[in-house]
């Protein structure tokens, strides 16, 4: 029988089949709590530091007190790794502001909960890569920035859901959420570039976009081998009438862009722009500065 993996809770590990969570813990009864998704390429877990970064960042919005210190969190996460023996990976990290009572008062839950999970994960095939993907503006805004604003990557999702709902039913491969003023904001897990007269140009996180951290890795990287890079409202005529188009984010790393709501990205398909970063990207990936072994 192939070995399950283990899931990190709380400083235990646990059988995948066993890893559970009480039904009172606020993660599950209100969405209290934040997360992050993580990557390690070829044994070196990708941007952990930055990661761990935004966790903390996240918790201190919401109020919530992370039981461990940042150098613990990240011994955790790569133990994780260790006893699973893995080195490509998808990383998921959740703290919930824990087991409470049934009213929703953060009060009533005097430990946060910690879970790691690492596994396997492949979202985009590589045909999606290769050939681009359809995306569609859906009617759902992004919470603004004075609401539950995916600035801070909390356990509330239910905004990109009903999103990726309305996706599914059009038959479409990914959606695209404005703000409230109409402009531009993210995907549903993904932030959102377009390319225009040789320019890559991605929205203000005041739309309520996510600060992605493959959004920076991208940015650096167009102004490192020449491209300007522009943080600018984005209106959903500039992104009809772009030269290209791409989603950035730690599970789609980048993903071409080639159709929205029915109107051709460009010529319909993969510009060159967004090829070349994809090509630069599948490098610093695997660049071991870039992150932290799992091995040492
Ligand atoms: C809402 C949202 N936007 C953007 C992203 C991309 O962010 P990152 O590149 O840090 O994974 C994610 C993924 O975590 C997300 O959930």
């Amino acid at each position: 029988m192939e070995k399950e993996l283990l899931i990190y809770i709380d400083g235990k590990y646990y059988p995948k089949s066993q890893a559970k969570v009480s039904v009172y813990d606020h993660g599950l009864l209100y969405g209290d709590g934040v997360f992050e998704g993580i990557r390690a390429y070829n044994s070196v877990v990708f941007k952990l530091k930055e990661h761990i970064d935004r966790l903390y960042r996240s918790a201190r919005v919401i109020m919530l007190q992370i039981p461990l210190t940042k150098e613990e969190m990240i011994k955790a996460v790569l133990e994780t790794l260790q006893k699973n023996n893995l080195r490509d990976a998808y990383i998921r990290l959740v703290v919930t502001r824990g087991v409470g009572d049934l009213g929703l008062d953060p009060r009533k839950c005097p430990k946060p909960t910690v879970i790691i999970i690492t596994d396997i994960i492949k979202l985009h095939s590589g045909e999606a890569k290769e050939k681009g993907i359809r995306a569609m503006i859906v009617w759902v805004k992004r919470d603004p920035v004075d609401a539950t604003s995916h600035e801070v990557k909390s356990l509330n999702y239910l905004n990109s859901i009903l999103g990726k709902i309305e996706a599914n039913i059009a038959g479409c491969d990914e959606a695209i959420c404005l703000d409230k003023n109409g402009h531009i904001s993210e995907g549903v897990a993904e932030n959102l570039f377009i390319v225009q007269n040789g320019k890559v140009i991605t929205p203000p996180t005041s739309t309520g976009a996510l600060v992605g951290i493959t959004r920076d890795v991208v940015m650096k990287t167009a102004e490192k081998i020449g491209y300007k890079t522009v943080e600018k409202t984005i209106t959903p005529t500039d992104l009809f009438t772009a030269d290209e188009a791409f989603f950035t984010g730690t599970a789609a790393e980048i993903i071409p862009i080639v159709e929205v709501n029915k109107r051709m990205t460009g010529d319909g398909k993969p510009g060159p722009i967004t090829r070349r970063l994809m090509q630069e990207f599948e490098k610093i990936v695997r660049d071991p500065k870039e992150g932290i072994p799992i091995y040492q």
